[in-house]
């Protein structure tokens, strides 16, 4: 059965990414490109957040950063270029935009 899409923010391009919480699940929000990319916000070497807050996500580099081990993610893809999970991708969520809003299709 197909999951549902839930409503997650509103359409706010910025060059920053958030974090948003639904329903006791973390989506990381990147909004810096032509279409808004949603990802799990779950590191694929153990399962823990990459970050707490959204100011913790990026590196010097501008890739995602996981706040424990140090593993770095390419934004556009969420493929991990280095760190232990070399070669892993975030789990990315599928999502659309309708009336102003992404809306994300939760696991
Ligand atoms: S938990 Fe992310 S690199 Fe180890």
């Amino acid at each position: 059965m197909t999951k549902p899409f839930t409503k997650i923010c509103p359409v706010s391009p910025a060059a920053q990414p958030s974090i948003v919480a639904i329903n006791g699940i973390d989506v990381i929000v990147d909004q810096s490109g032509s279409q808004p990319r949603l990802w799990l916000n779950s590191c694929p070497h153990t399962g823990a957040p990459l970050a707490m807050q959204a100011d913790e996500l990026i590196c010097d580099t501008g890739e995602f950063e996981c706040c424990l081990h140090g593993a770095k993610f390419e934004r556009s893809t969420g493929l991990c270029v280095s760190g232990p999970c070399k070669s892993e991708y975030l789990e990315t969520v599928p999502s659309k935009i309708e009336s102003g809003y992404i809306l994300g299709q939760l696991p």
